[in-house]
């Protein structure tokens, strides 16, 4: 175990995780579990930035934790626990908000997407959601972040953050600058219905996404009916360019077989489509619907996920009180 290395992570409860948040994140969560100490926090006050239904919230929340779980997430290895049960993240991401630059948050695109046409409408905890995402990390003094390519963005913002209070506050060095742990093939798992899109728990068609707690029925129908392409399958990458859907069934079954996109492309050249969805729904079932069952046992026993709960978030509180009164001294507050 490194002890100089500290992993941090969260995810949205929001609503169903799904094969983008299991192949962009999660499984590289538990991976990291094995070598380094990690804390995975499922981020409530990022939810709230958009309306929730409150009843929605806490049930979103213990499926979260529930899919933490069942993806392979140890909490007496890991730390898990949910954001505003610490409020140092709050009080922090306020200290934040005054270092962070006006300038900085115009740029980020998420806020330009979530947003919309009419950003007069949208919350001021929207715009200022990666200054919190900021606190979140240097809370912990994490120096590793397991994202998606979606996230990248809010982490070099979080890097500049830490670099400018550093600078400000006279004291190098004090908040490491996190280094974002990206993987490579799956940074970006594409909807089912539109190649260009990420998929996401909020686009409205439930056939654009693999959610963990599909049934094995699901996963068929919605890989039998993903766009793919009319042509067959071809021998190299560069013939995929242009035809994102079809190169993004072939990443997911890469990735989830373990087979280099290279010799899938060899061992299928010639091919058609249906030849892949088939063994891709396969591959899909045996190692998606294991976990959905799994978070669905898991539910059944919600005093389980809040005593999870409850146990994390007295660890997370005493890495997170000692930092802040640090942060507390630097900024020169009593
Ligand atoms: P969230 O809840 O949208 O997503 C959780 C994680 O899943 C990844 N992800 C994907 N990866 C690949 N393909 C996709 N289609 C896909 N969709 C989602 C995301 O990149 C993310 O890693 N702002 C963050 C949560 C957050 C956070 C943090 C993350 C709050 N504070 C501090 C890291 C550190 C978010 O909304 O993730």
């Amino acid at each position: 175990m490194n002890k100089n290395k500290l992993v941090f992570s969260g995810v949205q409860p929001t609503g169903n995780l799904h094969l983008g948040n299991y192949l962009g994140a999660l499984k590289n969560f538990v991976a990291l579990q094995k070598e380094m100490e990690c804390i995975y926090c499922v981020v409530d006050l990022h939810a709230i930035t958009v309306f929730q239904k409150p009843e929605e919230l806490k049930s979103n929340l213990l499926e979260t934790v529930a899919g933490f779980i069942a993806a392979g997430l140890n909490p007496d290895k890991s730390i898990i626990f949910n954001q505003s049960s610490v409020s140092g993240h709050a009080e922090l991401a306020w200290i934040l908000n005054c270092v962070s630059r006006i300038g900085w948050l115009n740029r980020m695109t998420q806020f330009k997407d979530k947003a919309g046409s009419d950003k007069e409408k949208a919350s001021v905890g929207l715009y200022i959601y990666p200054n919190l995402m900021a606190a979140d990390i240097l809370l912990y003094k994490a120096t590793h972040v397991p994202v998606g390519a979606d996230q990248k963005q809010h982490l070099e913002l979080s890097r500049d953050i830490a670099q400018k209070f550093n600078n400000d506050f006279k004291c190098k060095d004090f908040f490491p600058l996190p280094e974002p742990l990206i993987p490579k093939n799956v940074s970006r798992i594409m909807s089912l219905r539109d190649g260009t899109k990420k998929m996401s728990k909020s686009e409205e068609s439930d056939y654009s996404r693999i959610n963990l707690k599909d049934s094995a029925d699901d996963i068929s129908k919605k890989i039998k009916k993903a766009k793919s392409d009319s042509d067959q399958i071809p021998d190299n990458l560069k013939a995929l360019e242009k035809k994102p859907e079809a190169l993004n069934l072939i990443t997911i079954y890469s990735e989830i077989s373990k087979i280099s996109l290279e010799k899938v492309l060899n061992e299928m050249s010639g091919k058609e489509y249906s030849f892949l969805k088939n063994k891709l729904a396969e591959h899909l079932i045996s190692e998606i619907t294991p976990v959905g069952k799994e978070v669905k046992k898991l539910l059944a026993d919600k005093s389980h996920l809040l005593q999870v709960l409850k146990k994390g978030k007295e660890k997370a509180s005493i890495i997170a009180e000692e930092n802040l009164k640090n942060i507390r001294e630097k900024v020169g507050l009593i």
